[in-house]
């Protein structure tokens, strides 16, 4: 068990900058995702943990110990790749054992831990195959026994099951939270799917890049985005970021009003709320405009319309029915908005 600290951790590579200065104390037992577009730095970051890639600046500490110069061998940390890494002669037994062999645990120990490992990740009726006759997903299961395996400090996953199928995601993703309530390890977790984010997390941590935008629960990353690129990432469909002008407390763009907000808040502002907090109104709503198109959920219809330059997701119910062109009104009251200043992008309190 392991507490992990990142205390100003920066990685260049000459002028670009791939990690800057990231600092956070992720305690024993915490599962923590690193969440963010493709390029943001998340691999790096897990890369400097293990030992993988030099600090340009900065401390990791493992506990009590600054590893910056520790092999990665020394580390302790079980990390585990999007591509599986398999020993593709070794049958799934072996290869799960492989681990206990390098480090020269006992071999009495042997059995009894791929047993276990294997037990875990339902793999017991495969131990004899090789890595060629399994599915990616039994693939995938193989890799994260051969982390368990080994009883380790902390995990580090990247991207684990990206190459899955969507179902075998959902499943393989409920096996890694009850692995992770079972083993209580330190867990450092890699996506950029923010609805694996926040399924498997403790607490999020939003990145763009490579600066860290936000971290919390994942509660707190949807209900009180940080700032517009939050906002825009987090929530499927994203949060309707809205740029407007806001006067006497009442916000207004094209197509759009809403009133009732805090007189103090002035100037270029961009609003944003959920489809899933919007409504649509018989008349009067603080939204008019036409639909530009609707989708049927099933369990709810999903309206978008053009406000102010931008397309906006409303949701509705599930036996609503408009035609594309009608024009409709949708009850965005200010009590489900979120404010942001359009210049920097960071989030207005509101009270
Ligand atoms: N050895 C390197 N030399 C120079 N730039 C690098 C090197 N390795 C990574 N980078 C750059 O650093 C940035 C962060 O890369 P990283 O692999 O951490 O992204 P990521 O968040 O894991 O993205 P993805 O979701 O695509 O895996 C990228 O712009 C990448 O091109
Ligand atoms: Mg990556």
């Amino acid at each position: 068990m392991a507490q992990i600290r990142l205390k100003n951790v920066c990685k260049r590579w000459g002028s670009f900058v791939g990690v800057d200065n990231f600092d956070l104390e992720i305690p024993d037992r915490e599962f923590l995702v690193l969440l963010g577009p493709s390029g943001c730095g998340k691999t790096t970051t897990m890369r400097m943990i293990a030992g993988l890639e030099t600090v340009t600046e900065g401390e990791i500490w493992l506990g009590d110990r600054m590893v910056n110069k520790l092999e990665p061998k020394d580390r302790d940390i079980s990390m585990v790749f999007q591509s599986y890494g398999l020993y593709p002669n070794m049958t799934v037994y072996e290869n799960i054992r492989f681990p206990l062999r390098v480090r020269r645990i006992p071999k009495e120990e042997h059995d009894k831990r791929v047993m276990r490992a294997a037990e875990m990740v339902e793999l017991t009726d495969f131990l004899h195959r090789r890595p060629a006759a399994l599915s990616g997903g039994q693939r995938q299961r193989v890799a994260l026994a051969r982390a368990i395996v080994r009883e380790p400090n902390a995990f580090l996953m990247d991207e684990p099951l990206s190459n899955l199928d969507a179902k075998l995601r959902v499943s393989t993703r409920a096996q890694i939270k009850n692995l992770h309530h079972t083993l209580k390890t330190t867990t450092i977790y890699v996506t950029h799917d923010q609805i694996e984010a926040m399924t498997l997390a403790d607490r999020v941590v939003v990145m763009n890049k490579g600066v860290v935008q936000q971290v919390g629960t994942p509660t707190e990353i949807y209900d009180t985005p940080a700032n517009t690129f939050v906002a825009g990432f987090i929530g499927s469909p994203a949060m309707n970021l809205i740029a407007g002008t806001m006067k006497d407390g009442v916000f207004s763009g094209q197509n759009i009003s809403v009133s009732g907000f805090n007189k103090s808040i002035a100037g270029e502002v961009t609003l944003g709320f959920r489809a899933e907090d919007a409504n649509v109104a018989t008349e009067g709503g603080e939204i008019s405009a036409p639909i530009y198109s609707i989708e049927l959920l099933g369990e709810a219809t999903m309206i978008s319309m053009r406000v102010a330059g931008e397309l906006v997701s409303i949701k509705a119910a599930k036996d609503f029915r408009a035609e594309i062109g009608d024009t409709i009104s949708a009850s965005v009251p200010a009590g489900i908005c979120h404010l942001f200043d359009s210049k920097t992008g960071a989030r207005i309190e509101q009270d």
